[in-house]
């Protein structure tokens, strides 16, 4: 592969796996840094590694100049970020793409509940603050949550035979693909720091999400709204994940719904 190879981390998820569709479609090789890699093809390679133990990292980037950091999860974002800034500084890395989260400089996680709940913010915001501080040039994008997210979520409740709802929590989802192609955009352009947030087109309440599931599947619920106790449920309540002001995206949670579940006839 040539020296421009673009490294993806991540590149087997929901988001990863659609950054690396646009990217070959824009005739970019790409190396995928995965614990359990693909089948390599014409401008497609893998490398295994585990960015929780920093096994393969350094093979991952090993002539790689730009990075779309894509890999994530629930717990341990920062070290991930960790293990990939270390490998990193020895390349002279030119761009270091992350993806991160809306709130996740706004929702305070304590101990607790807070903890066990949202700790997923205070993980993406360590992540954040590594990049930023790792000497290597970044742009750092902040997504709200996508709609494959959101879909998981309302399957799961929607097995229960009464849905519980966290009362006052809105969303703002997003397709996952447009927030690869504003990723995209990001990694051919130069290192722009923390960049403005991108949001899908519309601000939801949590039971409007789950009734338009609710609606599409033909299934008939009872919705009970619960108070979440803590600071971070409050910041939540006060909007802390969303960003009307850059409501980009346009494919609206009923239109994605109509593309991804089979519909029942009314
Ligand atoms: N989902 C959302 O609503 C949302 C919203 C905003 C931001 N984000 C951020 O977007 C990123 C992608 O989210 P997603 O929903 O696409 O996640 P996903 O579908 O769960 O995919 C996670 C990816 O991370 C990789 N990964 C996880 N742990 C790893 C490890 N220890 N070492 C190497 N790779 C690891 C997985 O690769 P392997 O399993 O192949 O190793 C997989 O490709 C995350 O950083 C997430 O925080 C997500």
């Amino acid at each position: 592969m040539t020296e421009f190879t673009i490294l993806v981390t991540g590149g087997t998820g929901t988001l990863g796996r659609l950054v690396v569709a646009r990217l070959r479609d824009a005739g970019a090789n790409v190396r995928v840094l995965s614990r359990n890699p693909g089948e390599a093809s014409d401008g497609l390679e893998f490398v295994r590694g585990d960015l929780a133990t920093g096994a393969g990292v350094e093979d991952a980037v090993r002539g790689i100049s730009t990075i779309i950091h894509c890999a994530g999860s629930q717990k341990g974002d920062d070290d991930k970020a960790r293990a990939l800034v270390r490998a990193v500084r020895q390349e002279g890395i030119r761009h270091l793409v992350h993806i991160s989260v809306v709130g996740a400089d706004k929702i305070p996680v304590s101990r607790g509940v807070d903890r066990a709940m949202f700790g997923y913010f205070d993980f993406k915001r360590k992540a954040e603050e590594i990049v930023r501080e790792s000497g290597v040039p970044y742009s750092i994008l902040r997504a709200t949550q996508f709609h494959d997210l959101n879909l998981t979520a309302v399957r799961a409740l929607a097995k229960l035979p009464v849905i519980p709802s966290p009362g006052g929590f809105r969303f703002q989802p997003i397709s996952a693909d447009e927030v690869a192609e504003r990723l995209v955009e990001l990694a051919f352009g130069r290192p722009s720091g923390l960049v403005p947030d991108i949001g899908g087109p519309r601000i939801y309440a949590m039971t409007e999400l789950i009734r338009g599931y609710l609606a599409r599947t033909g299934k008939r619920r009872p919705i009970v709204q619960m108070r979440m106790p803590g600071r971070a449920a409050a910041a939540f309540r006060a909007g802390a994940n969303l960003t009307p002001e850059h409501a980009v995206g346009t494919q609206s949670w009923e239109d994605f719904l109509t593309e991804r579940v089979e519909g029942v006839r009314v």
